[in-house]
């Protein structure tokens, strides 16, 4: 492991361009449940129930339980070493990128600027009907929330979670930047099983557009078969462990 850490710290060196794609098993030492894990999000219940504009659609009420349910567990959640190593390089290299696909908030409650959010946010909302007089999203971060399904300010119609559902396209934007993303010399896929598309897909992309693609997760993900160096462990070990073998 050792040799390897050391790899890839040489390869990232100062100044190289380094983008980093995360997924639900950064947040995992901070108490935030993954997905796919056994006593994940998914295991034992098909997100299909809660996680689509039609369970939406059919049951507002119970939809925003899941994901108050959710704001509550990670309200009480703290950014983990993980987190703050991200955070510290987001600052200090040039050219570094995040781009997550958790909707947490804990990469910012880190202070990593700049966060591209690929499945947007949980302290998010937007109009369910996306009438005119709403802005596209606007943040609520009151734990619980004092009316379920809350209202959207403008047309008083029903607000939900600004979170992409399965079914639903990704914002162009974040598409466009994810595709900027890849484009660098170090990529680490961290932390996710690297199964949902097309926020996954960004681990080929980055090896076809030349960079050094390493994957930091304790178990095998479905990317692994693009990364040229794996660092089996958890991401709040490895990630100080790269930190530090890095020039200061
Ligand atoms: P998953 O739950 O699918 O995968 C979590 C990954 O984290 C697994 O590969 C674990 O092995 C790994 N893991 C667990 N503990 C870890 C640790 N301490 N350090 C590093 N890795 C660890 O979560 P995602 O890949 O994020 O989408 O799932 C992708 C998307 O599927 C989510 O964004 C969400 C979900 O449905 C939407 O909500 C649209």
């Amino acid at each position: 492991m050792e040799e390897l850490l050391a790899q890839v710290a040489a390869r990232m060196g100062e100044d190289a361009r380094v983008t980093v794609l995360t997924g639900a098993g950064v947040s995992a030492a901070s108490g935030v449940r993954t997905f796919r894990d056994p006593g994940g999000l998914w295991h034992g219940m098909r997100p299909e129930e809660v996680a689509t504009p039609e369970a939406f659609a059919c049951d507002p009420r119970l939809c925003w339980e899941w994901y108050e349910m959710r704001r509550r567990q990670i309200a009480a959640c703290e950014p983990n070493p993980a987190h703050e190593v991200i955070a510290r390089w987001a600052r200090q290299r040039p050219g570094f990128r995040l781009v997550t696909q958790n909707v947490d908030g804990l990469h910012e409650r880190a202070g990593t600027p700049g966060v591209v959010r690929f499945h947007g946010s949980i302290w998010h909302l937007s109009c369910a009907a996306r009438c005119a007089g709403s802005p596209a999203a606007w943040e609520d971060r009151r734990v619980p929330l004092p009316e379920l399904p809350p209202a959207c300010p403008a047309c008083g119609g029903i607000a939900r979670p600004a979170v992409v559902w399965f079914g639903e396209g990704i914002d162009p934007r974040v598409i466009l930047a994810a595709r900027e993303a890849v484009e660098c010399e170090v990529f680490l896929a961290v932390g996710t099983s690297a199964v949902v598309f097309p926020a996954a897909g960004m681990i080929g992309e980055a090896r076809r557009a030349g960079a050094l693609v390493v994957e930091v997760n304790p178990e095998t993900s479905a990317g692994a078969g693009e990364a040229q160096v794996v660092l089996r462990g958890g991401a709040e070990v490895v990630l100080p462990r790269l930190d530090a073998l890095l020039p200061a």
